[in-house]
């Protein structure tokens, strides 16, 4: 997948982010980054992550997998993989079994660790971590913690008081899904923000499209894949690769190729737009350049002839070509398309 480099926009997210990350200091608090696939939670996480490491806070993180939901205390063992030892002589011994236990990292001898010793070792694990300074606790796609580590995360952030520990979590829902915190986010309601993460702004839309595409997308097509993906950059940037497979960039009344994966997705969000925003024309496509149909049948544009040259290194195409995609170079673009040079380029934040 095409992969954009720095964070385009989310000046307002950051902030929040940020203000969180002040605040850690006089007390537990939470930071709940919520939206659908692909909107760009992890991009604003992972910003958070660094923000708080370049302020010296201890970060304990995990980013768990949806196929290692069921792997009891997977999570757990990430979030304290780095700072283990140094807190296991501070607890008392059933506490220090269980967790080692718990961790894979002594066999069980007898019973099975009590699930009540694992969660205080975790408890008196963070308490010892915080009177050394702020804590972030950072866990991406949070719906994905395995249970166990979910209980032992709910039971410590419940009984935190005054300590200077943040939970930063990413979780994904559902367009128009409930708004309950997910397990594992067990802070008080008072001490728990949750922010809607939504779609880019157009302009950061375009310039992340632009970056990630080289700048060979016009203006008029940029925004058509910001109507077509609802501003989810995911999807967007995979629309741009699909029609990196074409001959030739659609004209406005041509349709807009779309891979097959998200034709779901997102024919149920444009039978959402207004009828003057909805592209009517245009159609499943799986892979390999073919030439656009119109909703009336007439086929678009003839493509253009291929060039003898390779496409320039580092581009959307040359990218595209490295993959095995039989992508030719774009037709020269009419006067009408053509976007004009250097505009719309953006430094990232
Ligand atoms: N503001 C942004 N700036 C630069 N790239 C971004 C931005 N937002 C999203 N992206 C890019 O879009 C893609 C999806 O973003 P991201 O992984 O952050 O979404 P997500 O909401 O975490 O998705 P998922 O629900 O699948 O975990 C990534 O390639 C990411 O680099
Ligand atoms: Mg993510």
């Amino acid at each position: 997948m095409p992969e954009v480099r720095g964070v385009f926009g989310r000046g307002h997210e950051l902030g929040v982010v940020a203000a969180f990350l002040d605040g850690v200091r006089s007390g537990p608090s939470g930071l709940l980054l919520a939206g659908e696939a692909g909107i760009g939670k992890t991009t604003i996480w992972s910003a958070g992550v660094a923000d708080a490491a370049a302020r010296s806070y201890l970060v304990l993180s995990s980013r768990p997998a949806e196929a290692e939901a069921k792997l009891s205390f997977a999570a757990l063992g990430d979030l304290l993989a780095g700072v283990i030892e140094q807190v296991l002589p501070g607890l008392p011994p059933p506490q220090q079994n269980a967790l080692r236990v718990a961790l894979l990292l002594e066999d069980p001898v007898g019973s099975p660790p009590e699930p009540r010793a694992v969660c205080a070792a975790f408890l008196g694990a963070i308490r010892s971590l915080a009177a050394q300074g702020p804590v972030i606790i950072a866990v991406d796609d949070l719906q994905w913690l395995d249970g166990p580590s979910a209980v032992t995360l709910d039971y410590a952030l419940r009984r935190l008081t005054d300590e200077p520990v943040g939970l930063l979590a990413s979780v994904r829902v559902a367009v128009g899904g409930p708004d309950t915190p997910p397990a594992g986010a067990g802070l008080p309601a008072g001490r728990l923000r949750r922010l809607r993460i939504g779609p880019l702004a157009p302009a950061d839309f375009e310039a992340a499209i632009w970056a990630s595409a080289g700048d060979r997308l016009s203006r008029l097509t940029t925004r058509r894949l910001f109507d077509a993906s609802g501003g989810n950059l995911l999807y967007g940037l995979e629309l741009a690769r699909a029609l990196g497979r074409l001959e030739a960039e659609p004209l406005p009344e041509e349709p807009l190729p779309v891979p097959a994966g998200l034709f779901g997705v997102l024919s149920a969000r444009i039978a959402g737009l207004p009828a003057a925003s909805r592209m009517s024309c245009w159609r499943r496509h799986a892979s390999g350049p073919r030439r656009p149909r119109c909703s009336n049948g007439r086929t678009a544009r003839r493509p253009g002839p291929r060039c003898s040259r390779p496409p320039p290194r580092g581009s959307w195409r040359s990218r595209a070509r490295a993959s095995g995609s039989p992508t030719p170079c774009l037709p020269r673009r009419s006067t009408r398309e053509r976007r004009p040079r250097g505009a719309g380029r953006r430094t990232a934040d």
